[in-house]
């Protein structure tokens, strides 16, 4: 139950338990240097799940991977307590099973149900014959973009355009209906709304959605991901919505903080975009140190044990949470030499960006092949694209669930 936002001008929002706030804008919080190196499994505490207070932080590379593979941990709605709480009061906190279709927060057999019937659309040999369309919607966004009076911000005129695009044309959803739904899904996807916000934006997410579905189940099916879903009989109108909120909310809030994050990135080591420019084979390599590097995923993926589960000596009990922390893990120097460190040409392959075991990312194919040709295209396209600000000044999305930045002012010529 949400009570009113507290209205004490001293009232501070609550932050979330994990360490985040940067020195520099592509490093995580260097607190989590001391934590791999001396307190690998270091306690932490949430506040908002009664009964549950205390969990533990997880920062080395082989810890989280064997945490997302082993099945004593589960992702239960229920049973995890929240990393970044809400900055307004929250009475009686008390988490409920996923709906129907959300199944990100489901274990099997529940979870491979509906993960089963989406995997096909996501495979390597999709996405490559998916790719055509992708270049041309990339090229459509960039002749926009040469249209321009520079400077321009590259986040609106660059990274949030091409997964909307390819997600409306992927999914089947209309132009309106993405405007709508990514409006919503930008407030949803922070962590610093207001009471307010949350529920206009997540009333409107979900009546949209509901509305999408009523419209889709009507409808003569076309030749989408979504309509191809339903002619599976196998789902209702309600799963329907939650998967699609899943789908499109994954891919909206994911692929463009990384190309806007990522642009970033490639202008701040001139040496290692030089490389990428000279040897266009590099791309596949860079996209991945690029995943590695930014781990844009900064408050990580959460667990509940199941059963009392101890590790290295440190006994995880029952009903706690873990938090894994993939942008530690994946900075860790004892699996990635000189980790700290932007190298496109690193076989950086077994990244945790995407995550691990049976939740890995359903979209990585998908979001890999978006950065490799949008990165391309834009460095062809825009050879002398430089930043307008000095890159202290660059707005960071610290309070969003996924980090980028918020705006990137860019001119070229
Ligand atoms: C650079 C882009 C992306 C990044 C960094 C990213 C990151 C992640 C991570 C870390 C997870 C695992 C979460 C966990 O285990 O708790 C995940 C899961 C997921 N992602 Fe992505 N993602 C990206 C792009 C996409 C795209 C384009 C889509 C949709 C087409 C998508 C859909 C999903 C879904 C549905 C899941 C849940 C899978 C499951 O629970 O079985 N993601 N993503």
């Amino acid at each position: 139950m949400v009570s009113e936002p507290a209205q004490d001008p001293a009232y501070i929002p609550k932050q979330p338990v994990v360490p985040y706030k940067r020195t520099c804008p592509f490093d995580p919080a260097a607190e989590y240097s001391r934590l791999r190196e001396e307190d690998p499994i270091s306690p932490v505490s949430f506040d908002l799940s009664p009964g549950r207070k205390d969990g533990w932080l997880i920062t080395r590379h082989e810890h989280v991977r064997q945490i997302m593979t082993d099945h004593r941990f589960s992702h239960r709605n229920e049973l995890l307590a929240l990393v970044h709480s809400p900055p307004f009061e929250v009475e009686n906190y008390d988490p409920q099973p996923s709906a129907p279709g959300n199944f990100v927060r489901m274990d099997a057999p529940d979870h491979t149900r509906y993960r089963r019937l989406l995997t096909g659309f996501f495979t390597v040999r999709r996405i490559q014959e998916y790719e055509p369309r992708l270049e041309a919607i990339i090229d459509g966004v960039l002749d926009e973009m040469a249209e321009m009076e520079p400077p321009v911000d590259l986040v609106k005129a660059f990274a949030l355009k091409i997964p909307a695009r390819s997600t409306c044309s992927v999914m089947g959803v209309s132009e309106s209906d993405l405007v709508t739904l990514a409006e919503h899904f930008d407030v949803i996807m922070r962590i610093d709304y207001t009471l307010e916000e949350f529920i206009h934006h997540n009333t409107g997410l979900n009546t949209t959605l509901e509305r999408m579905m009523r419209e889709r189940f009507a409808a003569e099916p076309g030749d989408d991901l979504l309509s191809r879903l339903i002619a599976t009989g196998e789902l209702t109108e309600e799963e329907m919505a939650n998967i699609a909120w899943i789908a499109i909310g994954g891919a909206l809030d994911t692929t463009p903080n990384m190309l806007a994050l990522g642009t970033f990135a490639l202008l701040e080591h001139p040496e290692e975009l030089a490389k990428l420019r000279a040897n266009p084979e590099l791309m596949g390599s860079g996209v991945e140190e690029l995943l590695r590097y930014l781990t844009i995923s900064h408050f990580g993926a959460s667990r509940t044990a199941l059963e009392d589960v101890e590790i290295e000596g440190v006994k995880i009990e029952k009903g706690q949470t873990v938090v894994l922390s993939l942008p530690s893990a994946n900075r860790d120097a004892e699996y990635f030499e000189d980790a700290d460190t932007l190298d496109v040409t690193r076989p950086a392959r077994r990244h945790l960006a995407f995550g691990f075991g049976i939740h890995q990312c359903l979209g990585q194919h998908l979001a890999r092949a978006t950065l490799r040709i949008a990165f391309q295209k834009l460095f062809d396209r825009f050879p002398d694209l430089r930043l307008t600000v000095p890159a202290s000044q660059v707005p960071l999305r610290e309070k969003a669930m996924h980090y980028g930045v918020y705006e990137l002012p860019v001119t070229w010529g």
